[in-house]
């Protein structure tokens, strides 16, 4: 059976940015900026997005569009024959990451919804209590992580272009466009000025009280906002043409991503100083101290209700794409058809997302193990196959890959960054973890 190609660039783009663009732009990255001095934070960042995230990044998209594969099978087919065995295990269990992020992830997709479903009902949660309340009310959570998996499951059952695509689409659009209506609202804000400094002006004596806590929070999460090394954005790229280098799209996929990222900040700021919440808020920041931001704004139920439709829109388009590398690698492994590879990932999500529901302590281990250890291990391990043409893909072949169609190519010289610098920094975000 030929594989089903996305119908545009657009497509591609979003579902790739939709992928990306998640939990980890809209309530990881102010909180971390929040606890590790601001600006100075994220231009180290930034930095290590240029370093790590566009090489990997590139890794996993050239894995996918070579072979037109989701990971295991693509590293299966793209090998020599006599590891390809090998490598089909290796890629299963690297892309198994991407099913315990969605154990917990999809709970955490939940309480945004059950937030933007309160204030649609005019109910805004009560920031006192509303939180616990919410996490220790194990039928609530329940229901919506289900309304999570049953909505993501339903999407890919309706294929790649009419279903994943389409969505993915008109919901990274959508929230594009909530961001800039808040970002302009937040701006506008008597507080902003105030914000704005915290956040645009590098306070390097805070990120130096512990400078190694704050380049691993870093580079930890270059790796968390592309999720790279399990194989989600190979998924997205086995499903595309070959008119636009990879090079290029991996840049531009890095850009909407970050934009992402600094505009949630913009809004998230701005709002906390005007209201007088703290930055440092940790990951309460967006569930505990945002709600109270909205409660003493005027107008506050209508803002709240678009900031969580604008979170929940972001955490579902990475949810929907995850499940579709989820369901796409059980397609090409144990040849399923589309309808049971999804009511499989459907059923095995919600029953494994219990522990998480039961348990706050679950949902620190899970982040931690995909976090701290899948993701780095797994771009570890990408980056040694595309780099040893002896046992794995080899360079020229995947940088010939990545470079076909318009647009930058891969330079050779990055070739040495791949054996040096990648494997290096990687070991220290390991290291890190411990
Ligand atoms: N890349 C996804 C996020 O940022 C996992 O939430």
């Amino acid at each position: 059976m030929t594989r089903e190609k996305l119908s545009s660039r657009l497509g591609f783009l979003m579902l790739a940015a939709g992928s990306a663009v998640g939990l980890g732009n809209v309530w990881r990255f102010p909180y971390i900026v929040g606890e590790n001095g601001g600006a100075a934070f994220v231009i180290v960042y930034l930095a290590f997005l240029a370093i790590l995230g566009f090489p990997l990044l590139a890794v996993e998209l050239g894995i996918g569009r070579g072979a037109n594969k989701s990971l295991a099978a693509a590293l299966g087919t793209l090998s020599p024959p006599r590891f390809s065995r090998f490598w089909r295990s290796i890629g299963s269990l690297l892309a198994s990451g991407c099913f315990v992020l969605m154990i917990y992830y999809t709970d955490v997709c939940g309480w945004l919804l059950k937030y933007a479903s309160d204030y649609a009902r005019l109910s805004p949660p009560d920031c006192t209590t509303s939180f616990a309340q919410l996490t220790g009310n194990w039928k609530i959570c329940t229901a919506f992580m289900i309304t999570v998996v049953t909505i993501s499951t339903l999407v890919c059952l309706m294929g790649v272009v009419k279903g994943v695509e389409r969505t993915t689409k008109w919901m990274m659009l959508s929230l594009l466009l909530l961001l800039i209506v808040l970002a302009i609202k937040a701006l506008t804000l008597p507080g902003a000025a105030e914000g704005l400094e915290f956040y645009l002006k590098p306070d390097w004596a805070r990120f130096m009280e512990n400078p190694l806590k704050s380049i691993f929070a870093a580079m930890g999460q270059a790796f968390f906002t592309l999720s790279l090394g399990i194989g989600s954005m190979t998924i997205c790229a086995s499903y595309v043409g070959k008119d636009h280098s990879l090079v290029k799209e991996s840049l531009v996929i890095i850009l909407i991503d970050t934009f992402v990222a600094l505009l949630a900040g913009l809004v998230i700021f701005p709002a906390c100083a005007t209201y007088g919440v703290e930055y440092t808020s940790g990951p309460g920041l967006i569930f505990e101290a945002l709600p109270k931001v909205f409660e003493k704004m005027p107008g506050g139920v209508l803002w709240g209700g678009v900031f969580f439709l604008f979170l929940a829109l972001a955490a579902l388009t990475t949810v929907v794409a995850v499940f579709e590398c989820l369901i796409a690698g059980l397609m090409d492994i144990f040849g399923l058809k589309r309808f049971s590879a999804s009511i499989i990932v459907g059923i095995a999500v919600a029953a494994l997302s219990m522990p998480c529901v039961l348990s706050e302590n679950v949902l620190k281990w899970e982040d931690f193990a995909v976090s701290q250890l899948w993701l780095p291990i797994g771009a570890l391990i990408q980056s040694i196959f595309v780099v040893n043409g002896t046992f794995g893909w080899g360079w020229k072949n995947f940088r010939a890959a990545v470079s076909i169609g318009r647009g930058p190519k891969m330079p050779s010289f990055m070739k040495w960054h791949y054996v040096i610098v990648v494997p290096l920094l990687i070991l220290l975000v390991l290291f890190s973890g411990f």
